[in-house]
């Protein structure tokens, strides 16, 4: 696949304060790029300045090996979609649809036919003639998809598109969001908070924290072996301790009087918070001083009950602090 995108030691201060520090990645054509951070730590900093809506402070950003740092918003080949829809309230479904068209100058006859064929793509057709204060939240959000996805753009960046609606609703739009891209071979770059929405719909995934990528890497490669400590607390799927990190398949929760020998197993101590169900697999929500994580439930505890979580000191991934950051020994 060709270098679509190359970002380059790009930073971006307000007023002196670093916002995004040093940031470099590339993205390749056609592939789906999910970023997952602390709120506040500059995902949306960074879509603004690759759409062209900031200017960053430092660095390069190419897009198809020319530069774009000096191009407007309009004139980047890149659409960003929000949190909210943002539709026009007074246009119908198919003339918000169409407005991006017509300000390229599209004939009236060619820009309705693209829209009409793109509504039917994200099922919709079907409300062309209705506003948007008559259609639901996913409505909304499939009604911009399709305003996004009719200009083509070589780069698609999505800003947290379902996090207003309700899990389940969100779960199924992300796999036909995910199908739609990959059919119109659209390279996307997608922001979310949600672990489970950046491993479905990333071939890649970058973790960032205070302005900068702490790791990119494949969604189950960074979940399951997260390159540092905090790294592991952000995505890590597991046992994110101080000293290492231990893969959730690898950690059992036993009752306290069932305490295992020190020498072979790292230990901590946890309460059960809930008694839950995750795919079907009955599981406990079990909180420690540095977090939680949920267990599978193979044997019995109670909600409230004090336990252990532990591993095999074997099955953990240990951290040692290099150039001020605590990075895998091994
Ligand atoms: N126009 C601005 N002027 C000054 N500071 C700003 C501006 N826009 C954002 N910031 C600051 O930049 C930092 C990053 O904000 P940003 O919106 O990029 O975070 P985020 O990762 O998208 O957070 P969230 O997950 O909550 O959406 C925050 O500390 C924010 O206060
Ligand atoms: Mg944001």
């Amino acid at each position: 696949m060709n270098q679509l995108l190359q970002c380059k030691n790009m930073s971006k201060y307000y007023s002196k304060i670093p916002i995004l520090q040093n940031i470099s990645f590339h993205m390749r054509s056609g592939e789906h790029f999910t970023i997952v951070g602390p709120s506040g730590c500059g995902k949306t900093t960074l879509l603004r300045c690759l759409a062209g809506l900031e200017a960053i402070s430092e660095g390069e950003i190419c897009l198809k090996q020319k530069s774009i740092v000096n191009l407007k918003p309009e004139e980047r080949s890149v659409v960003l979609m929000f949190q909210d829809s943002l539709l026009f309230p007074h246009l119908t479904v198919i003339e918000n649809v169409t407005y991006g068209l017509k300000r390229r100058k599209w004939k009236k006859k060619e820009r309705v036919r693209k829209a009409e064929q793109m509504l039917e793509k994200v099922k919709l057709l079907q409300l062309k003639n209705a506003f948007p204060h008559e259609l639901s939240g996913g409505q909304k959000q499939r009604v911009s998809l399709a305003r996004a996805l009719v200009l083509k753009p070589d780069l698609l960046l999505l800003d947290e598109p379902f996090s207003s609606l309700d899990a389940a609703l969100r779960e199924s739009l992300r796999g036909e969001v995910k199908e739609l891209l990959t059919e119109e071979n659209i390279t996307s770059l997608f922001i979310t908070h949600d672990r489970d929405e950046a491993i479905e719909m990333g071939d890649r995934l970058a973790v960032m924290n205070n302005g900068t990528f702490i790791q990119i890497g494949e969604p189950y490669e960074v979940v399951t072996n997260p390159s540092s400590i905090e790294s592991a607390k952000i995505i890590g799927e597991g046992l994110a301790l101080e000293e290492g990190f231990i893969p959730l398949h690898k950690v059992t929760a036993v009752p306290m009087e069932q305490k295992p020998s020190e020498k072979d197993y790292v230990f901590v101590q946890g309460k059960v918070k809930a008694v839950t169900v995750k795919n079907n697999i009955p599981c406990y929500r079990v909180t420690f001083d540095q977090g939680s994580i949920l267990v599978a439930a193979d044997r019995k505890l109670e909600a409230g009950q004090n336990v252990l979580l532990f591993a095999k000191r074997e099955d953990m991934k240990k951290y040692k602090k290099q150039d001020e950051q605590w990075r895998r020994v091994q």
